[in-house]
């Protein structure tokens, strides 16, 4: 059994997870949200997260110790994100999880935190299910997160191989940034989403037109994404239509707008990264992969025309940052890691520092399981 810890942005999380034949099972995952403290700010001040982070680490790992009800004794290793992140934010975990390191004589397994949401689809379902929930590689993951937009081919476990990224804003940034021009509270991406919806909803003749927005690198023939020209069409747009402000459903039609061409791009790349590499698997992670519709259209991409890659997605409440994930990834290091890593990772406690831009990948050395 793995205790770990997740702090990078604002979610102080902590998770008991084992292996089971399958999969990963969590046996507890507590997530405390600091959403309501960063709203009134319309983003995440990385100084308060520090402070709320402080506050609140003790207690939930306490909870998730007393929801599992187990003695100490059974945690074999202690995992935390390491990075990337907002740095004051990962130092509380990083030092959580090296106290316990310290004091329970315990390895200690840095993640990256990307890493962490690719492994969330290990996490076995809460219902029983007969489906396996072990990875078939190559695995293609679409990466959509608050700070990254990534296609990553896995070849194999940590084996990762980045094929394209944003050259500028992250797709779940852009979701968050455009909320703020439309007034919408913090996090944006959930509120944007409810908004495109309901004018989803709307019967015909009660819709307006919706404006057409740009599709950034679209045609680009790469793996590149760029989102910051959609958001700046966006802006110009609102400027330029003040006066319709108060019109019926304005703000869902531009939400509606907005994520149409957030969700074609996103599709579009990831069609040509299965054409190009016919992935066994493919996985949509991070926190925009909570959005409804682009889960649905990337499972209905897979099955209409990829019908030999498997579509794999987690549990929306392991989609969002939390430990379970970190917990997962650290299992499958664990299984594959010398008594000589595991003693190295035992005296970790004393370097082990955050790394707010580490590269996806970067621990291998450390933990030396590839
Ligand atoms: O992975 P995550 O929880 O934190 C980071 O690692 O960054 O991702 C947070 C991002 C935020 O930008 C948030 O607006 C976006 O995920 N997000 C969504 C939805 N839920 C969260 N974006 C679009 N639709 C959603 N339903
Ligand atoms: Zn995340």
């Amino acid at each position: 059994m793995i205790l770990s810890i997740e702090t990078s942005c604002d979610e102080t999380a902590a998770a008991l997870v084992e292996r089971e034949e399958g999969g990963v099972r969590v046996v507890s995952s507590v997530v405390s949200s600091q959403i309501a403290l960063h709203a009134p700010f319309g983003g995440v001040v990385p100084a308060l997260a520090a402070r709320e982070h402080a506050k609140n680490i003790v207690p939930v790992i306490e909870t998730a110790l007393r929801e599992a009800n187990i003695s100490a004794n059974h945690i074999e290793a202690i995992a935390v994100t390491g990075g990337p992140g907002l740095s004051p934010a990962l130092r509380i975990g990083i030092m959580a999880g090296k106290t316990l390191s310290y004091l329970m004589e315990k390895p200690l397994l840095p993640i990256h935190h990307i890493e962490g949401h690719i492994y969330a689809n290990t996490i076995l379902p809460s219902q029983a299910s007969p489906h396996s929930s072990e990875f078939h590689f190559p695995l293609l993951a679409l990466v959509v997160s608050g700070g990254h937009t990534e296609l990553v081919l896995v070849r194999t476990h940590f084996a990762y191989e980045i094929l394209g990224a944003t050259e500028d804003d992250a797709a779940g940034e852009a979701f968050d940034k455009v909320a703020k021009m439309l007034g919408l509270p913090y996090p944006g991406g959930p509120e944007i989403a409810r908004r495109a919806e309901i004018f989803r909803a709307l019967p015909e003749k009660e819709r307006s037109p919706a404006p057409e927005f740009p599709r950034p690198m679209i045609d680009s023939g790469d793996f590149r994404f760029s989102f910051s020209g959609l958001k700046t069409a966006v802006l110009y747009f609102l400027k330029k239509n003040v006066a319709n402000k108060e019109s019926d459903h304005f703000i869902e039609a531009v939400s509606f707008a907005f994520e149409e061409a957030v969700l074609e791009t996103l599709l579009a790349k990831t069609r040509l990264a299965l054409e190009t590499f016919q992935p066994a698997t493919l996985t949509v992670v991070g926190g925009v992969s909570a959005n409804t519709e682009l889960r649905r259209r990337m499972r209905a991409l897979t099955q209409t025309q990829f019908p030999r890659t498997h579509f794999m997605i987690p549990e929306l409440r392991y989609s969002l940052d939390n430990a379970a994930m970190i917990g997962a990834a650290a299992l499958f290091h664990f299984e594959r890691m010398s008594d000589t890593h595991k003693d190295r990772a035992r005296a970790l406690w004393k370097t082990l520092g955050a790394d707010p831009n580490l590269p996806l990948g970067a621990y291998e050395e450390c933990l030396a399981t590839s």
